[in-house]
């Protein structure tokens, strides 16, 4: 007899309906499991032989096949411990139960105990789609199935639980969805902590307002970590599209906290400059998401950047532009979301002092631009801002004068946000970082003074077409914090403003 369990597969972050087939027949006794599996997927003929046999179920010695279909994409990971136990029970004949409009995921003990696994969201917003009503899972993931609304969630114990709740003698219940966006927590670390620097703050929170990609140098202990590390408690709530996604992503890394499945704030990820490409852009063996897809609607902070090796500079590159990292190997393609706010940390030469208004460098004009060319211009180019970080005087280090907190901060930037969803509507962009230059030109509206500004500076300084976007969009979101339906010639000065670094420290002779 053949049975049929519906389970899920995962390709990215997108999930993919697999189908469990089953067949047992009177021959030399065996249990084959095909479909592409890979090692992890083999093994479940183990564990569901091991968790049969502890629940009071041993296996009779029939040959046992497990198709796991479609065969032309490879499974991975151990999803299907539960629906192949499911599956030969079925095709034993010691199950009888209408499973056709439910899917089956978990990962088995061999006592029987049902393990979490990876990737639960995708997979259940997955059989929602695909017109599946319930969704049995392990009880520690349920919590993250129970955000996809119109799917009854079983969370399942135990493989016992699971056969009694068919048997009809321990019915499991579904638990409730559970998609509520959480009150957004206090921060401990805020702005009002860092004396002066007032620019800086004010390009940290053009770049919160916007989205955009900012780079701040300067001498070592000016505040430049400091700043980084406050700049998620001036950034906008995500609309619960983006949290959703987020969640995602976090599901199939396995970083989901099963108290409060929902990720309801910004990413923050900060990794060490000792990282390698695929840490940085993910894929690996077993595919994964890397570090700029954790913090996909969130910052990527990558502090001491010159320290970061060239092939994981060049990884970036890509995904930092077009939010999304695509990974290619000879047996699968897929892709993650990476769309991230770079914020990137440096000092301007080995010694940490070029350019200090005090202190002496020590550094040879060939160790600074030795270090600073690590730095390459392609990705200079896509950090929109650009600010210096300057010791801050000392009066106004010890000086009791209050700075300004981030929740005042915040209100700025989430009012400049708001007339970016609202403008953006319907067109799949949330932020004018993120606008393509199509929409660039549908939305920027320049007066003639801006524009003549902008013309000037663009045949003076050499503009490459992306400085130019780049540009553009920084206006405008200077524009968006200002309330202004125009891009002004003040709005368009302050952002070549933010562009002018690159001369001072990249274009030394
Ligand atoms: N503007 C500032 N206001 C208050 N403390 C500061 C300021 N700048 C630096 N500090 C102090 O100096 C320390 C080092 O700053 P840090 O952010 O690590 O510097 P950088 O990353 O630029 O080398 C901070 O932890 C903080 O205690
Ligand atoms: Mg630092």
């Amino acid at each position: 007899m053949v049975s049929t369990i519906n389970s899920m597969g995962l390709l990215g972050i997108d999930a993919f309906r697999v189908t469990v087939e089953t067949d047992a027949s009177r021959a030399m006794p065996a249990f084959d499991i095909v479909g592409l599996p890979d090692a992890a997927v083999k093994e479940s003929r183990d564990r569901v032989k091991a968790a049969l046999k502890n629940c009071g179920y041993p296996i009779p010695p029939v040959k046992l096949v497990v198709n796991l279909a479609p065969a032309d994409i490879k499974k991975t990971g151990p999803f299907y411990d539960l629906p192949i136990l499911l599956g030969v029970m079925t095709a034993l004949g010691g199950l009888e139960a209408d499973l056709a409009d439910s899917v089956f995921l978990g990962e088995l003990s061999l006592s029987g105990q049902v393990r979490g696994v990876h990737g639960v969201l995708p997979m259940a917003m997955g059989a929602k789609e695909l017109g599946f009503h319930k969704i049995f899972v392990p009880q520690e993931n349920a919590p993250e199935a129970a955000l996809v609304e119109g799917l009854a969630v079983y969370p399942v114990p135990d493989a016992n639980r699971l056969l009694r709740h068919f048997t009809g003698e321990e019915p499991l219940a579904p638990c409730a969805t559970q998609l509520s966006k959480g009150s957004r927590q206090a921060f401990e670390l805020d702005f009002a902590d860092v004396k002066g620097q007032s620019q800086v703050k004010r390009a940290l929170e053009i770049a919160a307002a916007g989205g955009h990609n900012i780079m701040m140098i300067g001498p070592p202990g000016t505040g430049k970590s400091m700043l980084a590390k406050r700049l998620p408690s001036i950034l906008p709530d995500m609309t619960l599209d983006e949290a959703m996604e987020v969640t995602k992503i976090h599901s199939v890394a396995g970083l989901l906290n099963s108290n409060n499945a929902l990720v309801c704030e910004r990413p923050f990820r900060a990794p060490h400059h000792t990282v390698t490409p695929a840490g940085l852009a993910g894929g690996g063996t077993n595919a994964s998401p890397g570090e700029i897809s954790l913090a996909h609607n969130g910052v990527l902070f990558l502090d001491e950047f010159p320290e970061f090796s060239r092939s994981t500079m060049e990884v970036l590159r890509q995904p930092v532009e077009d939010g999304v990292v695509t990974i290619s190997r000879a047996n699968y393609r897929l892709s993650y979301p990476s769309s991230v706010m770079l914020v990137a940390a440096m000092n301007p030469c080995p010694c940490g002092f070029f350019g200090h208004p005090t202190r002496q460098c020590s550094c040879s004009s060939n160790q600074i631009s030795r270090y600073l060319g690590r730095v390459s211009g392609p990705m200079l180019d896509r950090l929109d801002i650009h600010v210096e970080v300057l010791p801050v005087e000392y009066d106004q280090l010890s000086g009791g004068q209050k700075e300004e907190s981030s929740a005042e901060i915040r209100k700025r930037v989430e009012a400049a946000r708001q007339r970016q969803l609202n403008r953006y509507n319907g067109i799949g962009v949330t932020c004018n970082a993120r606008l393509t230059p199509a929409m660039l030109s549908n939305f920027c509206h320049l007066t003639p003074a801006a524009d003549k500004i902008l013309r000037l500076a663009f045949e003076k300084l050499g503009l490459s077409g992306r400085a130019y976007d780049k540009i553009l969009k920084l206006s405008l979101t200077i524009a968006d914090l200002e309330n202004s339906d125009q891009i002004e010639a003040s709005h368009i000065s302050e952002a070549l403003q933010y562009r002018s670094l690159d001369r001072k420290y990249w274009s030394q002779p």
